[in-house]
């Protein structure tokens, strides 16, 4: 039997498929809630073809704000149930090394794009600096889903409670609310393109793949890939 190490626990697992699974249906219901020809990202066929199959916009918009209050309670049942795991997903996923971690980034998207050739025409060793629980890129990416993530939430429950308690006098609230709410889907999504490339598609990768059901990873995956955390536990230190 190969050795295996854990990586996530099961509410770890739950709640980054529940966390999935919410964005894909908020992102279906919200785009379908855009109908401005300018912008419409899949013309007007769209977000009409969605109002016609839930009864009108009105019941579109109510199925998304349902959603998204099942997408806040699933996160504030899950730091109920463990804590200790978010704080320790908060915590390895914003301590960044400078020198370490933008080295790696800056070596793997060249090469990703250009090959280690391009690295050693200007003198620069093409190995990776050794990375911890995350690498820089899931550092990066998990930053900006909970940035992220917090800003989308709030400026839908702000916009929520417009339609239903707010007065005139709010209007420049809620214009920001809108703004910022799509701004932040924006950045989050354009991550997102990556992380399921890297996550899901990318061969090297599989074994991460694997673990977001199984919960552990081989021996010589976490030593290639995240060799600071391997250090740590083969010696039974987290
Ligand atoms: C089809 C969709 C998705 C797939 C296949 C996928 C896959 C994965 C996998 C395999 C990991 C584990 C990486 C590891 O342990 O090293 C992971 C982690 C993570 N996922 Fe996803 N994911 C998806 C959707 C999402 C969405 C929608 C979000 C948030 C907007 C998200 C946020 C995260 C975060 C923050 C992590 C931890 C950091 C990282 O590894 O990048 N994922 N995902």
């Amino acid at each position: 039997m190969p050795k295996t190490y854990k990586r996530h626990d099961k509410s770890d697992i739950f709640i980054h498929w529940f966390n999935a699974a919410c964005w894909l249906l908020l992102l279906l219901t919200g785009v379908g809630l855009i109908q401005n020809p300018a912008i419409d990202p899949f013309g007007s066929g769209y977000p009409e073809a969605m109002r016609s199959m839930v009864g009108g916009g009105g019941n579109l918009l109510l199925i998304h704000e349902y959603i998204g209050l099942a997408w806040i309670t699933g996160f504030v049942l899950y730091l109920l149930v463990n804590f200790r795991g978010a704080a320790f997903f908060l915590g390895e996923v914003f301590a960044v090394s400078p020198a370490r971690d933008m080295g790696w980034m800056l070596k793997k998207m060249v090469l990703m794009t250009l090959g280690p050739k391009a690295l050693k025409a200007v003198g620069v060793d093409p190995t990776l600096p050794d990375q911890g629980y995350y690498n820089m890129g899931q550092k990066a990416f998990a930053q900006a889903s909970v940035v992220g993530g917090i800003v989308i939430a709030a400026t839908g429950v702000i916009m929520l409670l417009s339609d239903r308690t707010f007065g005139a006098e709010s209007t420049g609230l809620i214009g920001w609310a809108v703004a910022v709410h799509f701004i932040a889907v924006g950045l989050v999504f354009a991550g997102l393109l990556v992380h399921v490339y890297m996550a899901a598609i990318s061969p090297e990768e599989r074994p991460g793949f694997k673990s977001m059901f199984t919960g552990v990873v081989p021996d010589g995956y976490a030593k290639h890939h995240h060799r600071l955390w391997w250090e740590k536990v083969k010696t039974g230190g987290e």
